[in-house]
């Protein structure tokens, strides 16, 4: 039998030239050095031959699969270089084109007027304290001199769960929390969330903002309240306001009162904001009732105190002439993007 390495290698040369890809040069490897690839059917036929010939003979096949070895070498090498190359000038970037440019976002106008009562409010000493939007019956009313069945729980829509829970209808419940928790002297502002069951028209929503004010120490008075409700609303409005405290009720307060300013936008001569009456409402508020004093464990007798409430949509519409309070919560970019 004659040993023909030439024309296996001719052929190997040839479709080793032609591979491709990397997976048909592993088809050639295995087509021609594996375990049971033409060369080494070769290598192991080799006995059949005369003992004098098998030195030279295997000598040959040897040299082939070492020449086959590198063809597939060297092919690689170029397929590989080759990948790269195609890959580089497709994916090229062109610096010359302009950037796409990004879209940063902005503080939410409610944010925005939110950061400057904390801002204000903490000037003066005071502490900001969160509370749960969950809260429980006794919290949100009873606490707040508000037992079952009591008629002013009307004032206030509530989305009741289904565990006797109620989404707190108002920030007062953290007053409590913070009277149960805290000794005089205390001084709290609570912004946050609440919740009434109103049909969203400009000017309600079924959530809301408010901020609670709350101090208690030793003879406070209604002039604190009224100063630091006054230098309060000249703050935020950066302008001399005209303030009144008109009588009102509140289960929690006593005396209780309503504050109004004058019209922000109209200067008190009447506009479509103040529905021509010239002044706005912004925010309720009174004395500590004594007997919401003594349920959080607050000694009434030697303490009194003063707390308000009020909405901070409400504010930042004022603030900003903005006469629809349902464009807060639309997401809609161009609304937003003018509070940059
Ligand atoms: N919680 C009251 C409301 O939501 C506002 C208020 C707060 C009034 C504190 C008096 C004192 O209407």
């Amino acid at each position: 039998m004659a040993i023909d390495t030439d024309e296996i290698l001719a052929n190997a040369s040839q479709e080793i030239e032609a591979a491709q890809d990397p997976q048909a040069l592993d088809e050639m490897r295995v087509r021609y050095l594996g375990r049971k690839g033409e060369l080494t059917a070769l290598l192991r036929n080799l006995g059949r031959l005369p003992a004098d010939e098998r030195p030279q003979a295997g000598a040959r096949i040897n040299a082939a699969k070492e020449r086959v070895q590198s063809l597939i070498d060297i092919r690689r090498g170029f397929l590989e270089t080759d990948q790269l190359q195609s890959q580089l000038t497709d994916e090229v970037v062109d610096v010359t084109l302009p950037g796409r440019g990004e879209q940063t976002g902005s503080v939410h106008p409610v944010t925005q007027a939110l950061s400057r009562i904390e801002e204000i409010f903490v000037g003066a000493g005071y502490d900001v304290v969160d509370g749960p939007e969950i809260e429980d019956d006794y919290h949100n009313f009873q606490a707040l001199n508000m037992p079952p069945h009591h008629p002013a729980r009307a004032m206030q829509d509530t989305l009741y769960l289904e565990d006797g829970m109620v989404l707190r209808t108002h920030t007062s419940p953290v007053q409590v929390r913070v009277m149960e928790s805290c000794e005089p002297p205390i001084r709290v502002i609570c912004p946050g969330r609440v919740y009434r069951r109103d049909s969203p028209d400009p000017s309600h929503t079924p959530m809301f903002h408010q901020v609670e004010g709350l101090v208690v120490d030793e003879g406070i008075s209604m002039a604190d309240l009224k100063g630091t409700v006054a230098e309060f609303l000249r703050l935020f409005f950066e302008q001399d306001l005209d303030v009144r405290f008109r009588p009102s009720y509140f289960p929690f307060t006593e005396p209780s009162a309503e504050v109004d300013v004058g019209c922000v936008h109209c200067g008190g001569e009447g506009c479509s904001t103040c529905g021509y009456s010239g002044r706005l409402e912004v925010m309720g508020c009174g004395m500590v009732h004594p007997k919401v004093l003594e349920m959080s464990g607050i000694d009434s007798e030697r303490y009194t105190g003063f707390a308000f409430g009020f909405g901070v949509d409400r504010m930042t519409m004022l603030r900003y002439k903005v006469d629809d309070v349902r464009v807060f919560f639309e997401n809609d970019v161009r609304f937003l993007k003018q509070f940059r």
